[in-house]
């Protein structure tokens, strides 16, 4: 009796110490043992040259791909293993959209996805919005990913906001809409959509949810863009999508493992930086998802990774993403750009592509022209023209010029597309294509 007595105050004390412990041990990395650091020390060897910076292009010149409505982030149809869908010999493209009247810092606002069908994948005709008005979730939809298997699509995307909200706000749900693909030779429309629903929501501990993000001081949130990948080596499938790490910015604190080495280590306002690339598994139905952690964090490096893929090639994974020149801690700086990583193995193991994890780049001299990069597996780079030609001005005062201006120097059309090449974990642009060729 007095040992069983004894024992529990042993376990209880013990209990205590650990929990006060935890409270005191500043929460940084979430992630899990697989999950790898993008370092500062990595990132600080970010530079660009002649191997990753894109061609000049002038952004008046471009063709709009679609008359009446500015696209900014598309994404080719695909099948259930990544490959581009051909749906009685044609291709579809689908891509965020807004009235071609509305200023290019409102578009997000109002962000649909819409869709375009094109036989040689080159030449796109417009099919108009992809879901019926008031079936998607979200106040607006932002990017996602679209896999045909037969007849059917699964269309993912980011639920932003809630349906009918009166003030916008920047809540990011991941969703899943289901319906028939319909195909003749006038080209290609969706049906019979089921009612959509949320597949994930962030967990708070690997990601972070948007009401732990309210509580720092300003900054961005993330928990979005959902892509279908399917891994050849198990057959197993998984969404990938753009989060942040799990925690509030006042219990954050940067570690060595996010330095990469002492000369590296980060000044304490990098804990605003903690972007990361999640991962989840599909355990059953398409609908059904299962969080993972982590596959990469960026804390104290970036707060920002867009858009994350993944094309396998030569049994290596190249997971790819899109980030910002102001998205950076202080102490780092790099560009407008897609950036990658390579493993040997889908969980765990990246390593930056070219030392750095820089792929591509706008030119200097352009440093906005384009964004948005997704690798096709064919390692053909799709992105949107974005703003050209702003002699030295940053993109944050853009919107306090005339609408004239503003017009004049966007582009929300396709940018032209190029060829990359990749050899083990070094990159290179070999060509650039025409706007709008995907495969
Ligand atoms: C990239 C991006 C995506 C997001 C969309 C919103 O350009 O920021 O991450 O889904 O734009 O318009």
């Amino acid at each position: 009796m007095i040992l069983r007595k004894r024992k529990k105050a042993w376990t209880m004390l013990a209990m205590a110490v650990c929990f006060s412990v935890t409270a005191m041990m500043p929460v940084t990395s979430q992630g899990a043992e697989t999950t790898v650091n993008w370092t500062r020390e990595q990132a600080s060897r970010i530079e660009l040259n002649q191997d990753n910076t894109l061609p000049y292009f002038e952004i008046d010149k471009l063709e709009k791909l679609a008359p009446g409505y500015h696209i900014w982030d598309t994404w080719p149809l695909m099948n259930r293993d990544g490959s581009t869908a051909s749906i009685k010999g044609w291709k579809v493209l689908f891509a965020l959209s807004a009235p071609n009247d509305v200023l290019p810092g409102k578009v997000h606002d109002i962000a649909t996805i819409r869709y375009f069908y094109s036989k040689n994948g080159k030449n796109w005709t417009f099919g108009g919005d992809l879901f019926p008005k008031g079936t998607p979730l979200g106040s607006r939809q932002w990017a996602g990913s679209a896999m045909a298997d037969g007849d059917d699509i699964y269309a993912f995307y980011t639920a932003t906001g809630r349906e009918g909200e009166e003030r916008l706000t920047y809540e990011q749900r991941l969703a899943l809409g289901t319906g028939k693909i319909v195909a003749d030779q006038n080209g290609v429309r969706f049906e019979q959509w089921d009612k959509h629903r949320i597949i994930l929501e962030p967990d708070g501990k690997w990601y972070e949810t948007y009401e732990q993000a309210k509580q720092g001081e300003g900054g961005g949130y993330a928990f979005r863009d959902p892509m279908w990948f399917q891994d050849p080596q198990s057959g197993k499938e998984y969404l990938l999508f753009e989060g942040m790490s799990g925690g509030v910015v006042t219990e954050r604190a940067c570690k060595p493992e996010h330095a990469g080495s002492p000369e590296f280590a980060a000044p304490p306002e990098a804990v605003h930086q903690n972007g990361n690339i999640g991962i989840a598994e599909v355990t059953g139905d398409v609908d059904r998802v299962t969080m993972l952690p982590p596959l990469l964090e960026a804390n104290c490096v970036n707060e920002e990774l867009e858009r994350p893929h993944i094309v396998v090639k030569d049994k290596k994974y190249y997971l790819f993403t899109d980030t910002h020149i102001n998205k950076y801690a202080p102490g780092l700086s790099g560009p407008e750009g897609l950036y990658g990583f390579v493993s040997d193995t889908l969980i765990g193991g990246y390593k930056p592509l070219n030392g750095s994890g820089l792929v591509l780049a706008n030119p200097p001299e352009n440093p906005y022209q384009a964004y948005s990069w997704l690798v096709t597996p064919e390692l053909n780079v799709v992105g949107f023209a974005h703003f050209g030609d702003l002699g030295g001005m940053a993109i944050g005062d853009v919107g306090n010029q005339s609408p004239e201006f503003q017009f004049a120097h966007w582009g929300g059309t396709l940018a032209p597309t190029v060829k990359l090449s990749i050899d083990g974990d070094r990159t290179k642009i070999e060509k650039e294509l025409p706007q709008g060729w995907i495969k």
